[in-house]
């Protein structure tokens, strides 16, 4: 019978080491799901929808199309990782003020990739705003009130 190979990943998730025994194919998504942080969504497991969005050292990446080996000696942050049990992320709160949310399923993935986009460009132009959405699809709401939402943030931290 063939043997199983089993490796060790060794990673930070929303701030906290992690070593997790993972198999060498199995992607980013399917190992954080099984570690419980259930904000990571699955879809259409080819790259293509973005609900398995997460950051990877603060980028915006589909984690069904990363190995969880790649992940080694990488931080990961998940929608788990950006609000505390009292208080959300302002751009949570913005979705929730905006009626960015529905059904919630593409919720994570949106709120991550906007956070990936104002973190390293505070003032995005509209342009860059829709580019950052489309990485996650919608099936509910469009994407007019996710901008909107994004665009409060940016302007409530311009008066801050
Ligand atoms: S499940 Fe990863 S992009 Fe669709
Ligand atoms: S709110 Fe339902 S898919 Fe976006």
């Amino acid at each position: 019978m063939a043997k199983r190979t089993i490796v060790e990943v060794n990673l930070l998730v929303n701030g906290e080491p992690k070593s997790w025994k993972v198999a060498p194919g199995e992607v980013l998504r399917d190992v954080l799901r099984r570690e419980g942080y259930y904000s990571v969504k699955y879809g259409c497991e080819i790259g293509e929808c973005g609900a398995c969005t997460v950051l990877l050292d603060g980028k915006a990446v589909h984690s069904c199309q990363v190995l969880a080996v790649q992940a080694e000696g990488h931080s990961v942050t998940t929608l788990e990782g950006l609000s505390t049990r009292f208080e959300l992320h302002p751009l949570q709160e913005a979705f929730v003020e905006e009626g960015a949310v529905q059904c919630g399923y593409c919720t994570p993935g949106m709120v991550l990739s906007a956070k990936s986009l104002l973190d390293e460009n505070p003032n995005p132009t509209d342009d860059e705003i829709k580019d950052a959405l489309s990485s996650v699809l919608c099936r509910c709401t469009g994407y007019v009130k996710q901008e909107k939402a994004v665009k409060r943030v940016i302007e409530e931290r311009k008066g801050e």
